[in-house]
């Protein structure tokens, strides 16, 4: 097949990747900010490279003009989760959506690979708007820890490194490294309620803070400015307290407050629009 064929037939997968990346970093970011804990940490994706396309298809014998057909890794997305617990919601995020539909699964973190590798793999069929209509395509999702991520990229390195004849005291350090993974994703998913309730909090309150800020700021347009500095001086002091609670009742008093000023300045406005149509 021609370069630019090749081109041609990998185009519709770097849209798919680059869409579904976006939509793993808006489901982040809906999270955080309905202060809520996201069970995605990071989003990456890629598209498989020409070469090692061909040298798939050589591998498994499959013939150019089937390789969408047979081989469902051209697009590739990575999920990175902070806990385990995280995958399980995430996997359940991924069936409950309407725009990508399940091909198959394989849960190697219950039924890890004889090398030690651990991840959860979700074959899902997506479908992209091209010039020539729509067009539907495997994309494979790997879910997984960040210590799972961190055991499969070094491992990956020295698959390549080493092609087929790993030597068995690497092979070794490999299999017990990935023991320690295991070891380490459970003992961290035992301090994971506790993480949650730091970063949520952490989150909330950077919500509270980016909205009081953004108050302050729209009643120096409206209110009179001495008020308003008062009004950011005690906002520092309460910050300063580091209580949420407080820094939440300051914030729902601001709000009031600047709904107040709103309306006034709106009855104003209208007054002064009056006075200037009876002018006439
Ligand atoms: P390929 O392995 O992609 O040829 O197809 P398959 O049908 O066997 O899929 P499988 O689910 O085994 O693997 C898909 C992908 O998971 C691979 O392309 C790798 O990215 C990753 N993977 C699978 N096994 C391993 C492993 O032992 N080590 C590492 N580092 N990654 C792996
Ligand atoms: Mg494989």
């Amino acid at each position: 097949m021609e370069m630019q064929l090749w081109r041609e037939m990998l185009n519709p997968y770097e849209l798919a990747v680059e869409e579904i990346v976006v939509k793993f970093n808006h489901m982040i970011k809906e999270h955080r900010e309905q202060g809520r804990y996201s069970p995605i940490e990071q989003v990456t994706g890629r598209v498989k490279s020409i070469p090692s396309l061909l040298e798939k298809a050589k591998k498994k014998k499959i013939p150019f003009d089937e390789i969408e057909r047979y081989i469902e890794d051209i697009a590739g997305v990575r999920i990175i989760c902070q806990f385990v617990e995280d995958i399980e919601t995430v996997v359940s995020l991924i069936r409950n959506r309407t725009d990508m539909e399940i091909k198959k699964e394989k849960d190697y973190i219950t039924n890890q690979k004889p090398s030690g590798y651990r991840s959860y793999h979700m074959i899902v069929y997506y479908t992209v708007q091209t010039i020539q209509g729509p067009k539907r395509l495997n994309v494979e999702i790997q879910i997984r820890t960040l210590a799972m991520n961190f055991w499969a990229t070094i491992e990956h390195s020295l698959q390549y490194k080493y092609k087929r004849n790993m030597p068995e005291d690497v092979k070794e350090k490999i299999t017990n490294a990935s023991m320690a993974i295991i070891e380490l994703d459970r003992q961290m998913s035992e301090v994971r309620s506790e993480i949650m309730e730091v970063q949520n909090s952490f989150q909330i309150k950077a919500n509270i803070v980016a909205e009081i800020l953004n108050n302050i700021q729209n009643l120096y347009r409206v209110a009179n400015r001495r008020e308003v500095n008062k009004i950011q001086d005690e906002f520092f002091q309460i910050y300063e307290m580091n209580d949420l609670d407080q820094l939440s009742n300051f914030s729902q008093q601001l709000d009031i407050m600047t709904e107040g000023y709103k309306a006034q300045s709106i009855a104003i406005s209208s007054v002064e629009k009056n006075c200037k149509s009876s002018s006439y």
